[in-house]
């Protein structure tokens, strides 16, 4: 998915996209939408749920081992809530991997009641894991297929671009995710998923971003800034400030004393990427 990491989306790609999912949903029992548990609102489609219309709906909350426990347990709540089936995943690491064929057999009880009836009782579980850019669709592709890929085959009635990837448990996969694009137009949403390295960064002002992110972290996890960055839970600082404090106490200093505060903003971007500063929500329901 390399090369999907610098899409930049305009009106083409996104009606080819819709063209693209409507060919493929009718092929599939269920839609996996892929979230980052750490901004599952910032890292959703705004027209997903149009698109699949009325498929079952299976929200994997990934990149889990990174995003704070209570608050992911929060949005797991959350999705249940809205009629979703929900499980949470470590797709870089395959933590929950294994939840997620009984989650589509629940989703899909009815369903697979009928085809028993109908005597197709070994008939596999058809999913499409769709999600933004670098919410991790590959990796939990390859941690689905077990390491090593199985050999796409054709079979009748679909079309012969659409290959199925065989996974444990009688689950297949449709072997091209759908690649959806975030809400661009929400500023809000584009500052966020630039903290998580979601989106490039190199169009936003790094050290405004940074600011941004030390403020967000001051609010909410004001213990990982003092532990990392030893900035007080009470210190009255602001955005800016707060850079510079972090840049003086790393010793990131220029000459003459003042603080580094591009450095700071490259080293608070690579560490809370790396999640260093611990597992940590940009988003709470
Ligand atoms: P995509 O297909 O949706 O575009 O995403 P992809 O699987 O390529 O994953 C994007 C990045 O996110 C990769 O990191 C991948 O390792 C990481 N990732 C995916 N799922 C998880 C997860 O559940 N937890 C964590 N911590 N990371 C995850 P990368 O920096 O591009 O590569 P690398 O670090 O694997 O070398």
């Amino acid at each position: 998915m390399d090369d999907m990491k610098d899409i930049q989306w305009f009106p083409g790609h996104m009606a080819k996209t819709r063209r693209q999912i409507a060919k493929s949903l009718p092929l599939v029992d269920a839609a996996a939408e892929l979230l980052d548990a750490r901004l599952p609102l910032s890292s959703r489609n705004p027209e997903l749920g149009a698109l699949t219309r009325r498929k079952p709906r299976l929200v994997i909350l990934n990149k889990a081992d990174m995003a704070d426990p209570d608050v992911t347990g929060q949005w797991v709540q959350y999705f249940r809530r809205q009629g979703c089936a929900v499980i949470t995943a470590d797709s870089k690491n395959g933590k929950g991997i294994k939840g997620f064929a009984p989650a589509l057999r629940e989703l899909l009880s009815d369903q697979l009641a009928k085809y028993a009836e109908k005597g197709m009782k070994g008939r596999p579980i058809r999913v499409m894991i769709l999600g933004i850019p670098n919410v991790g669709k590959s990796s939990l592709i390859n941690r689905l297929a077990g390491g090593k890929r199985a050999k796409a085959e054709d079979r009748a009635g679909v079309t012969r671009t659409q290959q199925w990837i065989k996974t444990a448990d009688g689950v297949e996969l449709l072997d091209t995710p759908g690649v959806l694009w975030p809400k661009l137009d929400d500023q809000e949403v584009a500052v966020r998923l630039a903290m998580t390295g979601a989106i490039r960064d190199d169009i936003l002002d790094k050290e405004a971003l940074a600011a941004r992110l030390l403020a967000l972290l001051h609010t909410a996890y004001p213990q990982a800034l003092e532990t990392r960055y030893k900035i007080a839970p009470d210190a009255e600082a602001e955005g800016f400030a707060l850079l510079e404090m972090m840049a003086k106490n790393r010793g990131m200093l220029l000459p003459g004393g003042v603080p580094n505060t591009e450095r700071a903003a490259i080293t608070l971007l690579d560490e809370f990427r790396a999640a260093k500063l611990g597992r940590i929500s940009l988003e709470k329901p």
